[in-house]
């Protein structure tokens, strides 16, 4: 009995840390929902419109990088080109960048890199 014990508290310790260690993090499941969606952002064309399957974006959650562009100018970070994005071409309202909707649409421009890493040949 003793050892089932432990086996539950470990188990229990371990799911509570995985939540801790995700908990502020963006979640690239959501994001990419926000990103096809053409109302996720109050406006009337999704991301995808423009970014199919996020194509073309796939250095733009690479770390160390230090300006992003889009066609109304170049930007010093990715959220304020996210939020330039939703203006100017989704016709949305920008969203707090702190918010979980700009942490989860960042996961999922971030996991196209990795995606990108995957693939044979680069
Ligand atoms: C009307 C078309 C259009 C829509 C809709 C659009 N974008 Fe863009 N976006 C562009 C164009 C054009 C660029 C310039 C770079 C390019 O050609 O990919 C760009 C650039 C970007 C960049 C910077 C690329 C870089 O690394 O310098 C990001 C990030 C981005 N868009 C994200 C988004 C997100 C997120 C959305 C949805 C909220 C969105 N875009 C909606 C047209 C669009």
């Amino acid at each position: 009995m003793k050892i089932l014990k432990t086996l539950l508290m470990s188990l229990a310790a371990s799911v509570f840390l995985f939540s801790v260690a995700f908990a502020g993090g963006g979640d690239a499941e959501k994001g990419k929902a926000l990103f096809n969606d053409p109302k996720a952002f109050g406006g009337s064309t999704s991301c995808s419109s423009c970014h199919p399957d996020g194509k073309g974006l796939e250095k733009s959650g690479m770390e160390g990088k230090k300006d992003w562009k889009n066609p109304a100018g170049t930007f010093k970070s990715l959220e304020e080109t996210i939020n330039v994005c939703i203006t100017m071409a989704n016709k949305g309202k920008a969203i707090d960048t702190k918010s979980q909707e700009m942490k989860d649409v960042i996961a999922y421009i971030k996991s196209l890199g990795k995606e990108m890493k995957k693939a044979p040949g680069y």
